[in-house]
């Protein structure tokens, strides 16, 4: 089944939104990432994010990766994860990210790379 579908909203632990539009035959998906924080100090905006899933029918638990490709900074942030859906039919992306930033040299690249987790979980059920 497609039970974890990417497609829909949902928001992490942060209070971040994201939409995901819907998943193609080839597991291709595109959206809108709404941070809620911001590692600069520009005023936020809504960013566009592109990745994929696997996207075998019997698997319940796919994997995927997005990249954000920030409006507002000079940043990228790639997230890959699982999707895991507990007994109850909730559904939670477990996902681990790293957040590239610009920097003005190749002394400073040391310190360019954030890394953490996030967890999403649906903010509003998908149309059947
Ligand atoms: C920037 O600060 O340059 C862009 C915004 C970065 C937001 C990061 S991405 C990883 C973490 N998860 C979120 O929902 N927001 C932060």
């Amino acid at each position: 089944s497609s039970d974890c579908d990417l497609s829909g909203l949902w928001r992490n632990e942060l209070g971040s939104l994201m939409e995901i539009h819907d998943v193609n035959e080839a597991g291709e998906f595109s959206g809108e990432y709404l941070t809620a924080v911001t590692a600069t100090s520009n005023c936020i905006q809504n960013s566009p994010l592109k990745g994929a899933q696997h996207h075998t029918k019997a698997e319940t638990s796919p994997v995927f990766g997005f990249t954000v490709n920030w409006e507002f900074s000079n940043s990228t942030t790639v997230f890959v994860g699982q999707c895991f859906m507990d007994a109850r039919g909730n559904e939670t992306l477990k996902t681990t990210w790293l957040l590239r930033e610009e920097v003005g040299s190749l002394g400073d690249d040391w310190g360019a790379t954030r890394v953490g987790t996030n967890d999403f979980t649906r903010k509003q059920n998908r149309e059947r």
